[in-house]
C-alpha cells in the first residue's frame, strides 16, 4: 500500500477532542499529509471518539461502515479519543479495516503508528505517558479569533457515573511556560480570545517564572499580560477546586470573562453524596454568592444528570428548584448513562428509560426558560462582541459577547474584530443587535 496524502480528522465530545483533533491535524500537516477537501475523499480518517455517555460506540462502528468507499476500497482508519482508550481491543477484533487505535495520551506517536499502518500492521497505542505528548507536537501555526488550549488533563474526582478518570487518567498539569508558549504562538496566530481547557481546569497547579507556586488565577493573570490577547476563558470546573484567588481573579482580571461553568449535577443532597461529588446543595449556593459578589453579572452555566440511579421524583423536584435558585445562563443537561467499569453501574435502583425521558423534559424546559430569561434581560446592553464567523445571511456576522452568548448583527466589521454592539432582541440561543458606530 502507498502512503496515504491527505487526511480527515473528525471529533466527537468535548471540547478537549476539538482540541486534540486540531493537534493531530497540525501534526500530520507536519508529517507531510494534506487535509482533505471539504466532501472529498481522504487517504487517512482519524475518528476521535468521545465515551462519556453510551451509544458513542455503536455510533463509532457505524461510522466506520461509512468509511467504505463505492468501489469497496476504505481509507487508512485510525480511532482516537476515549473510546479507543476503553475499548480498544474490541475494536481491533470488530473492525478489520481500523488499522490504528491511539488513545488521547498517545496520539504523539501517530506519525510512527502511521509508518507501520501503511506496511500493513495494525497498531495499537493507549499507553499514557504524563505529559510527553505536548511536549512532541508541532508548534501552533493556525488560530481562528478564539481558540482552546488544554492546560490540564486527567481527573481524580471519581465521581461514581464519569468514565473519565479510567480514560483520561490521572490529573496532570501543563507547565506554566509551555502555556505562555502556546498562548503566544495562538495570539500571533490569530487568537483573540483563548479558552483555557481542562477536566478539572481550576484543578491546574505550577509554578510561575519567578518559581512561585501558582494556581488557575495566577496562569490567567500571567496571559492577561499578553499584549494582543484580548480575552481568556476556562472550562470546565469542579467546585471543590474553585480558590478564594481564582474567585478574586473574576473581579480583578478584565481580560477574564463574566462566564463561569461550573456543574453541579443534581440538587439532592443524597444523590450527591451517591455521585461522589464532595460539595452540596447549600455550599454550592453560598460559591456562587462568592463568585457574584465580586461579578454580579457573572453569567452561570453547569450540567446536570437525569435519572442516576436511585433519584426520587422529590430529590429530581430538589433539582429543579436548585435551577430556580441558582440562575443559569445556560446549562447541559443529560440522562445518565451507565458506564461499564464504574461504581454507579452496579447501583440499585436504575432508573427505566421513560422517567429518565420526563424528567429530562422538565429539567430542559426550566434552563431554557432561565436561558430565555437570561437573554432578554440583555437587551438594551451595550457590549462587546468578539466577530468569529460570517452569519448566514448576506453582510451577517456571528459573535460572541462577554457572557458567551451568541450575537448576530450586520455592518463593518471583520473576523476577529471586536466590535460595541447593542442588543436589541432576544431568543434562547441567540441575541441580535447593531454596532454602535465609535
Ligand atoms: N451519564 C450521563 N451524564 C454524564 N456525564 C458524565 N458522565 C455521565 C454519565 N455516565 C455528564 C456530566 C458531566 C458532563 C461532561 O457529562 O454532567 O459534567
Ligand atoms: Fe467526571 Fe466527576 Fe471528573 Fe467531572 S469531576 S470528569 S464528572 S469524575
Amino acid at each position: 500500500m502507498s502512503a496515504p496524502q491527505t487526511y480527515r480528522v473528525k471529533s466527537f465530545g468535548c471540547q478537549m477532542n476539538v482540541y486534540d483533533g486540531e493537534r493531530m491535524g497540525e501534526l500530520l500537516a507536519e508529517t507531510g499529509f494534506a487535509p482533505a477537501a471539504e466532501g472529498a475523499d481522504a487517504d487517512l480518517v482519524v475518528l476521535n471518539t468521545c465515551h462519556i455517555r453510551e451509544r458513542a460506540v455503536d455510533k463509532v462502528y457505524s461510522d466506520i461502515g461509512r468509511l467504505r468507499r463505492e468501489n469497496g476500497s476504505v481509507p487508512l482508519i485510525a480511532v482516537a479519543g476515549c473510546i479507543a482508550q476503553a475499548e480498544g481491543e474490541e475494536i481491533m477484533a470488530r473492525a478489520p479495516s481500523v488499522k490504528m487505535v491511539v488513545g488521547p495520551q498517545a496520539y504523539h506517536r501517530l506519525p510512527a503508528m502511521i509508518a507501520r499502518a501503511s506496511a500493513g500492521e495494525r497498531v495499537t497505542d493507549t499507553d499514557m505517558p504524563a505529559d510527553a505528548k505536548f511536549a512532541a507536537l508541532p508548534a501552533r501555526r493556525r488560530s481562528g479569533p478564539a481558540a482552546f488550549l488544554t492546560v490540564q488533563e486527567g481527573c481524580d474526582k471519581f465521581c461514581t457515573y464519569c468514565v473519565v478518570p479510567y480514560t483520561r487518567g490521572a490529573e496532570i498539569s501543563r507547565p506554566h511556560a509551555d502555556l505562555l508558549a502556546e498562548a503566544q504562538r495562538l495570539v500571533e496566530a490569530g487568537a483573540r480570545e483563548i479558552t483555557l481547557l481542562g477536566q478539572n481546569v481550576n484543578a491546574w497547579a505550577g509554578e510561575d517564572a519567578k518559581g512561585r507556586k501558582v494556581g488557575l488565577d495566577g496562569l490567567i493573570t500571567a496571559l492577561a499580560a499578553l499584549p494582543d490577547l484580548a480575552r481568556i476563558r476556562y472550562t470546565t470546573s469542579h467546585p471543590t477546586d474553585m480558590s478564594d484567588g481564582l474567585i478574586a481573579a473574576h473581579g480583578e482580571v478584565g481580560k477574564l470573562m463574566p462566564f463561569l461553568h461550573l456543574p453541579v449535577q443534581s440538587g439532592s443532597d443524597r444523590v450527591l453524596r451517591a455521585m461522589n461529588r464532595s460539595h452540596t446543595v447549600e455550599s454550592y449556593l453560598r460559591l456562587l454568592d462568592r463568585v457574584r459578589a465580586v461579578r454580579p453579572d457573572i453569567a452561570l452555566s453547569g450540567d446536570f444528570i437525569t435519572g442516576f440511579p436511585g433519584e426520587s421524583e422529590a430529590e429530581f423536584a430538589e433539582t429543579l428548584t436548585l435551577i430556580d435558585a441558582a440562575g443559569y445562563a445556560q446549562a447541559y443537561s443529560f440522562k445518565y448513562s451507565a458506564r461499564p467499569g464504574t461504581p454507579a453501574a452496579g447501583m440499585a435502583g436504575q432508573i427505566a428509560a421513560e422517567v429518565m425521558d420526563e424528567r429530562l423534559q422538565r429539567l430542559q424546559a426550566a434552563i431554557n426558560r432561565g436561558q430565555l430569561a437570561f437573554n432578554q434581560a440583555s437587551i438594551g446592553r451595550h457590549c462587546a462582541v468578539l466577530v468569529e464567523r460570517r452569519g448566514k445571511l448576506p453582510g451577517q456576522w456571528l459573535g460572541k459577547s462577554p457572557w458567551l452568548q451568541s450575537v448576530h448583527f450586520f455592518g463593518d466589521a471583520a473576523l476577529g474584530d471586536i466590535v460595541m454592539v447593542e442588543l436589541m432582541s432576544a431568543g434562547a440561543n441567540s441575541l441580535g443587535g447593531r454596532i454602535i458606530p465609535t
